[in-house]
């Protein structure tokens, strides 16, 4: 089945300069945090972490996932609520666990939008699109360093959404090296979030280094 719409960018990262720089591309759709990328930044507290979100808003107009920490049902739905109140682009990351899919419920029949996160396997990607999930983030890279193939995993989900009509949109998390982003376009992720290395690695090929230098050199000769 050939689906119309082009695989969004995200970056993976906390870090406000990473950000910046890969908005200034102007490629950018949105931003993936976590616990370990924002404790990275040194964010640190309640007030901290929401002024960090509140700037990343104002950097990127995009969905910008922001993770609750909370594992039980009633903290998830706390969290969740005054993340979500920082600015309406905020996607709340929810862990996949049992207390997170009722929380995903929860959250899609307030109008709350959120991003499922720690997947790895298509039955876990199925119940958060049937919580209405509005992302699953199935994490490649993890699947890769574990043996298997977390691209097949990208293509399995993005198989099932579409022949059973899921509109939850597979983000690819877990990116390590540019081939993972051409490898997922091709499998058809709505979404590949990146750290900016891959993205940057993108741009790369000898070829067009040296096809450039010598058009530079030729161009002299044309001054
Ligand atoms: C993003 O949503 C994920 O939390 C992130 O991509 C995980 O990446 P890692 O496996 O490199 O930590």
């Amino acid at each position: 089945m050939i689906q119309k719409f082009s695989m969004k960018f995200f970056i993976d990262t906390a870090n406000l300069a990473q950000i910046k720089e890969a908005n200034e591309l102007g490629i950018l759709d949105g931003v993936t945090t976590n616990p370990s990328l924002m404790a990275k930044e040194g964010i640190k507290g309640e007030a901290a972490i929401i002024n960090h979100y509140k700037a990343i808003c104002e950097l990127v107009d995009g969905d910008i996932s922001a993770e609750v920490i909370a594992t039980d049902f009633a903290g998830i739905v706390e969290e969740g609520k005054k993340l979500a109140a920082i600015h309406k682009n905020i996607v709340v990351k929810v862990p996949m666990i049992k207390d997170g899919i009722k929380a995903i419920k929860y959250f899609s029949d307030a109008g709350i939008r959120t991003n499922c996160t720690l997947v790895f396997s298509a039955g876990q990607a199925i119940l958060a699109a049937k919580a209405g999930a509005s992302y699953v983030s199935p994490f490649i890279g993890r699947i890769d360093d574990s043996g298997w193939d977390g691209v097949q995993l990208i293509e399995q989900i993005v198989h099932i959404f579409s022949i059973q009509g899921f509109k939850t949109e597979v983000l690819a998390a877990s990116i390590r090296f540019p081939n993972h982003i051409i490898r997922c376009a091709e499998a058809g992720a709505h979404v590949c979030t990146c750290p900016l290395d891959s993205i940057l690695g993108l741009l790369k090929h000898p070829l067009t280094d040296i096809g450039l230098a010598k058009f530079l050199e030729d161009a002299k000769k044309t001054q």
